[in-house]
This record gives structure tokens, sequence and C-alpha cells, in this order.
């Protein structure tokens, strides 16, 4: 496991996942039953931006720095939300801080440092469960909750050449486990037909209801440099296509550097 968060955290892909998350948790929290939160690959929480490993990259710097300059109104509440954690947040402390007192909350994290990171975070929180497990087997043990409503986070490394499959698989676990659960798979866009062949494993899979939000910074041909990413949500909430757009557009207003290429789309997948 060589993949650190770290080196990573708040770049322009941290920055499209995480406002979309945070949106598709707002419209599941309309109805007031409670909810039941799983990140399956969680990271280490937080990271400081001032620390070595971010400032190693720099992602960062065209990433969360360029929201906060002037953040779009679209993107307001999560910009806000990562003023008042800090400099950066990782999803489970972006979750953490919108659950509501009736949510609960597991994180999964198979990094002994990340994980020991996680523990002491979440120590004497009730709310949220912390487990050194594999993310993938743990959809399978951790569906259905006792609250029969669930949004699921898929963000592993994609280290391993079988990712794509292995998220493909996730998501049929998951959705054959609570067939209403939300479930949100990021993926990093190298080139094309390694999403291609994704997409098309999860329409091969009769899975119904499913949206595809991809953010390209620039045309995806060279397979070694990440162009764009994209997040596939299933059973995606009531509203999402009224907010979601104007999302994407503020994220490429402020993230894009006007290459050949860039786009932000909302697109659906499979029927529901
Ligand atoms: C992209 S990072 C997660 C970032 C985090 N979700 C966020 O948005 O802030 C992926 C994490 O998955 C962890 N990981 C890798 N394989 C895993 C597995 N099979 N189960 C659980 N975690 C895993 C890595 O150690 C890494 O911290």
């Amino acid at each position: 496991m060589n993949y650190r968060h770290a080196f990573h955290a708040g770049n322009f892909a941290d920055c499209v996942k995480h406002a979309i998350l945070l949106d598709l948790l707002a419209h599941l929290q309309k109805k007031a039953k409670p909810l039941f939160l799983i990140d399956t690959h969680a990271g280490p929480g937080f990271t400081d931006l001032a620390a070595e490993a971010p400032n190693r990259t720099g992602e960062y710097r065209d990433g969360i720095l360029r929201l906060l300059e002037d953040p779009p109104a679209a993107l307001a509440d999560y910009v806000a939300l990562v003023q008042q954690l800090g400099l950066y947040p990782g999803s489970p402390a972006l979750l953490r801080a919108r659950l509501r007192d009736a949510d609960r909350m597991a994180v999964c994290e198979r990094h002994p440092e990340d994980f020991a990171t996680l523990r002491r975070r979440f120590a004497r929180d009730r709310q949220v469960a912390v487990h050194h497990r594999d993310g993938y087997e743990a959809l399978g043990a951790l569906l259905p909750p006792p609250e029969r409503r669930a949004l699921v986070l898929i963000d592993p490394p994609y280290e391993m050449p079988d990712e794509f499959t292995q998220v493909a698989a996730g998501i049929a676990r998951g959705i054959a486990r609570l067939r209403d659960a939300v479930i949100a798979a990021w993926y990093p866009i190298k080139h094309m037909p390694p999403v291609r062949a994704f997409h098309a494993a999860l329409q091969a899979a009769a899975i119904s209801d499913i949206v595809v939000a991809e953010f390209h910074l620039r045309d995806p041909r060279d397979p070694a440099r990440l162009n764009g990413c994209g997040l596939v949500i299933v059973n995606p909430p009531f509203g999402h296509d009224t907010t979601l757009p104007p999302i994407l557009d503020a994220l490429l207003a402020r993230l894009g550097n006007r290459e050949p290429g860039e786009a932000a789309r909302l697109f659906r997948l499979a029927d529901e």
C-alpha cells in the first residue's frame, strides 16, 4: 500500500468529490429519517496543508486554494465547511460535520497509520465507527443497516490494475444488500478506455438509476496524467439534477485552466 492521500489532499479531484458528496448528503437529509453513512476508503480524515507531504506536490494550490479566493455561490456550502474545519478536511471530517444526532457513520481504512489517525480523531465519538478493514468487504458486512437508508462513498486509490473492476463489484454488492442505497464511487480519468469499460461493466451488471458527474481538465488522452475525474452515483437523490450542474460549472470555472477539452457534465448511465 504505497498511496498516501496527504500528497493529494485538497487537489482539484478532492474538491470535485467533496462538493458533490456534500450536495448528495444535503438532499438526503431533507428527510428526517436517520441515515447511515459508509466511507469505504476513508484516508486520514484531515491533512495539514502546511505539512511536507502536500507541499511536495503542491496540488492543493490548483484545488482548494483557488476556491477559497472567491467562492462561487454554488460552492458556498462546501467552501464554508472547509473554512470551518481547517485546511484540509478529508471525507470523514466533512461527513462527520454534517451528521445529525440520529445519523451514524462507519469509516474503513486499511493503511495502519491513517487508520490510527482516524481512530484517535473519532475515539470518543459515539456516532462514528472506525474500522481497520477492507472497504469492499465492509460493504457486504455493514449493509443493510437498521436505518434502511444509506449513503456510501467508495474512494479507492486506484493503485491496483483491477481497481475499476473491484469498484463495479463493490457497487453491485452494496446494491444487492440495500437496493435503495445511494452509492457515490469516485474514479480517475487519465484516458477513456478504462472509464468506458467501467461504465459498461455497471450497465452489464443491470444496476438501475445511475448518473455520472464527470470533470475533465483537458482532453483525456495522456494515460500517464490525471486529466480529470468522475463520480458514478447510484440512486441519486431527488433534486440532484438541479443542484449538481451549477456545482460542476462553478468547479470548472475556478479549477479549469482553459485547456482544450475541458468540460464538466452530468449524464445518465442507467435508467431509473
Ligand atoms: C483516495 S484515499 C481516500 C480519500 C478520502 N476518501 C477523502 O475523500 O478524503 C484512498 C484511501 O484508501 C485506503 N485503502 C486502500 N485500499 C483499501 C481497502 N481495500 N480498504 C480500505 N481502505 C483502503 C488508502 O490507504 C487511502 O488512504
